[in-house]
């Protein structure tokens, strides 16, 4: 008899479930299981979760769909995905079952075959690292636990069916995985070849997917999909299993209840396992099914032979969770806001482990083929786990600094199997790296990192340092008319694309951050005793400051940039696209301008661009397409750049409100794109309510507060710097932590911890006089402090901070 979890199986809301969450139509917070609980299967969108972690990779939907690759989605590609299917997360990890008595049959993951809701009992608990998905079915109540054990390069569904009814029940069990051919791109266009090369057989129980012939994966490599239980039969060959005519929804292989014993040679492979399932009243039964990537038949050997039983699989399942507990521990808060707790604690922190690993490569909205690393978006992705994983925030940087050329120009972004990288020309891509290394030295004080030596492109070496001093030199190298740097292809904003025939459109913004970055440079400077170079900081710092205050200040608020013709972008002169997010947060952040400029500045922000649903990038959104302003008018208004409320940038104001002082403000912000606010209204936000989207429609368009692009956005690490290390205000710095908290006045308090190099730090903040921000007193270990620093103690000890908020 098989140990299962039946207790509580399928819309049973546990109690600890908090009290806001009770209004969303489609699922809630389990808060102490750490669980996003989707009650019904027909979301808006497919609300999917991510399986691995480093290596191995499965996208799962709330119904089964998804797809799966081994360290690459490009190049290593095991399950396929079709994009622009209808519905949209098909094919998927599919397990159906039939009765053989009435010869009925359903999905255990409602998709694919889509039985009446009102028959069908259904709960998906997206966790951390794993998805459980339960259904409840003409009296069978069955659980799939899919997930992705730590440091393996296999998915495993561990299932579990049983019997409610009052009689024996007979059932043939069905799985279903359709394969890639390793090679996404040719398995998505090179039909004429593709469908002659397939090779997928069943040997002894377990089918293996052997396509070879491809440089990055076929030659040795190979999937291989078993169950811990014999087969009645089997398909590898998708067209048999299926039948003519047909989908997912009804094949011919399941409504006859028996597998065809197909192999592939050519044609699409398939891995359908069949198996006779008998349960006795109230009985319930256990199986394991698991599908990995080797290279070596004996290592997949051990694999199948480790998860024959289903205790493994229970023991692997507690084994991420003690992972991710451990995880999350690092930094942990409570503050008066449970809502706030729920997403700093958990869902973003996890959220930024998966924009770690996977970059903008491969979600249901990136196709894993044509973006691998992003440059820019994977040195602002270290931001939200450098205090758990500093030594893979290393090997990253050092990766990004492998596609910097020796001019101190970058690649745009590289992919992870071929470590290849392609495009260039993006003005602001070099920057970056002055925003990773510095976190990660200010985190860890690896100060002997500047000295360790990485090739450039070309495969001259230089030490870390002078790639960051090749990067800004670069920058500042290429100025146009006004000496403002030139925009290139694009900045930051992908979309706004000015570049003529003159080579002379500049943008503003990438001089408020060179300004930035020019200011971050003496400060590492002077904290590691790098100190010759200062002066062409400071250089740069003046020139930058000098610059954009003489032709960017527009009166009220900073121009983005210049066109080609020299024509402002984002200024007052404008007819569309007045205003522009970014260039007022970075003038506050870099501090480029008077005290009374940046209030300005963030005040029209607010004025001009602040909606119910957030900040709109711009405003208003451009209405036709023109080419001396670049892609931005080939959105609809209010979608994606064109006035689109972009979930990346609004931390960048909420960061700035916080310098300013303006706690209300900036966490106020931070609520109105936090998912937790917008799971309340998920028939209008439609993505995932637990993970922040690219961007939410702003106002001009005709679904506003509509989220696209969930998941794999800049978002997630933004949205916790802003909440954890600007609005509560802890931060790592050179000399330790400092506690800044720029809060809302209504909280009397709020505590957090913090692991820190080498020792844990149990932080109190109280705001007796309820200001937003100021510290008067810091206390640790019982002992005064004369500043909000923290010292550094690496002792592995714990340390207690109190910190009285108000006047010094
Ligand atoms: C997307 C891209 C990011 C870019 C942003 C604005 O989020 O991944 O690199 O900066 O759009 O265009």
């Amino acid at each position: 008899m098989i140990k299962g979890n039946s207790r509580n199986l399928v819309n049973s809301k546990s109690k600890k479930q908090i009290k806001t969450e009770k209004t969303s139509s489609y699922g809630w917070f389990d808060k102490d299981n750490k669980e996003f609980v989707i009650t019904r299967p027909d979301t808006p969108t497919p609300w999917i979760n991510y399986l691995g972690s480093d290596e191995y990779c499965a996208m799962i939907s709330n119904t089964g769909g998804g797809y799966s690759f081994h360290k690459d989605p490009r190049n290593r590609r095991l399950l396929r995905y079709r994009y622009n299917n209808i519905p949209a997360d098909r094919p998927g990890r599919y397990l159906y079952l039939k009765d053989e008595s009435s010869n009925d049959y359903w999905s255990l993951t409602w998709q694919p075959v889509l039985k009446n809701l009102k028959d069908y009992g259904y709960e998906c608990r997206h966790g951390l690292g794993y998805t459980k998905i339960k259904s409840n079915y003409s009296n069978i109540l069955s659980e799939i636990s899919y997930f992705v054990p730590l440091n393996e390069n296999l998915e495993v569904w561990s299932v579990s069916l049983k019997n409610q009814s009052k009689t024996k029940r007979r059932f043939k069990l069905f799985s279903y995985v359709e394969f890639c051919l390793f090679e996404a791109v040719m398995d998505m266009t090179d039909f004429q070849y593709t469908l002659n090369i397939a090779k997928a057989v069943c040997q002894n129980n377990t089918i293996y997917h052997l396509t070879g012939y491809f440089p990055y994966a076929g030659r040795n490599g190979f999937v291989y999909f078993a169950v811990n239980n014999p087969l009645n039969s089997f398909d590898c060959d998708r067209e048999t299993f299926i039948g003519p005519y047909r989908n997912e929804s009804n094949p011919l292989a399941v409504e006859k209840g028996s597998g065809f014993k197909s192999q592939a040679h050519g044609g699409n492979p398939i891995g359908s396992h069949c198996l006779s399932v008998e349960l006795d009243k109230n009985e319930e039964k256990q199986l394991v099914f698991i599908l990995g990537y080797s290279e070596n038949m004996k290592e997949a050997d051990t694999f199948i032979k480790k998860y024959k039983y289903p205790e493994a699989a229970l023991k692997e399942l507690g084994k991420l969770k003690d992972y991710w507990q451990k995880y999350l521990d690092k930094f942990s808060f409570e503050t008066p806001d449970k809502e706030t707790d729920l997403m700093a604690n958990t869902w973003n922190q996890y959220q930024c482990r998966t924009t770690f690993s996977w970059s903008r490569s491969a979600s249901f909205y990136e196709s894993g083929i044509g973006r691998g690393m992003g440059f820019r978006d994977s040195n602002q992705d270290v931001l939200g786990v450098l205090h758990a994983l500093p030594e893979r925030v290393k090997l990253r940087i050092k990766e990004l600094l492998a596609n910097e050329f020796e001019n101190g120009s970058c690649h745009h972004q590289f992919f992870p199997l071929t470590k290849k990288g392609e495009k260039g020309g993006y003005s602001d891509d070099p920057l970056w790296l002055i925003l990773s290394v510095t976190h990660y030295i200010k985190e860890t004080g690896d100060f002997a990192f500047l000295d360790e030596e990485v090739a450039f492109v070309e495969g001259s070496k230089g030490s870390v340092y002078e790639h960051l001093l090749r990067a800004v030199g670069y920058v500042f190298s290429q100025k146009g008319p006004h000496g403002l740097p030139l925009i290139g292809f694009a900045d930051w904003n992908d979309c706004l694309n000015l570049m003529g025939p003159k080579k002379a459109a500049e943008s503003v913004w990438v001089g408020q951050f060179l300004h930035w970055a020019a200011r971050a440079m003496i400060d590492l400077a002077r904290a590691s005793g790098k100190t010759k170079d200062i002066s062409k900081f400071e250089e740069i710092v003046s020139w930058t400051k000098e610059k954009v205050n003489k032709y960017a200040w527009d009166g009220d608020w900073y121009i983005r940039a210049f066109t080609d013709d020299g024509v402002p972008v984002g200024s007052k002169s404008c007819k569309e696209g007045k205003i522009d997010l970014i260039a007022q947060a970075w003038a506050v952040i870099g501090g480029i301008g008077e005290k009374e400029q940046l209030i300005s500045c963030m005040d029209m922000a607010k004025k001009y661009l602040d909606c119910e649903h957030g900040l709109m990038l711009i405003a208003p959104p451009y209405t036709t397409f023109d080419p001396k302003i670049g892609a931005m008018g080939t959105f609809a208004p209010g979608l994606k750049e064109n006035g689109g409320i972009f979930c990346h940038a609004n931390p960048w104001a909420m960061i700035a409100e916080t310098i300013l002082g303006r706690g209300d403000l900036a966490f106020e912000y931070y609520k109105k794109i936090a998912p937790v606010t917008r799971n309340k209204i998920a028939d209008i936000h439609k993505t995932e309510g637990y993970v922040y989207a690219q961007f939410i429609a702003g106002t001009s368009h005709s679904e506003p507060g509509r989220a696209r692009n969930s998941w794999l956005t800049g978002s997630a690490t933004w949205n916790f710097t802003a909440i954890s290390n600007y609005i509560l205000g802890i931060r790592a710095d050179y000399k330790g932590l400092i506690v800044d908290p720029c809060i809302p006045r209504g909280w009397n308090d709020f505590k957090a911890k913090r692991y820190f190099r080498g020792a844990w730090y149990n932080i109190e903040v109280t705001n007796p006089k309820h200001i937003s921000k100021g510290v008067k007193s810091v206390n640790v270990d019982g002992k005064a402090i004369n500043s909000n620093v923290v010292p550094v103690f690496n002792d592995q000890k714990e340390h207690k901070v109190k910190v009285i908020m108000g006047e010094k």
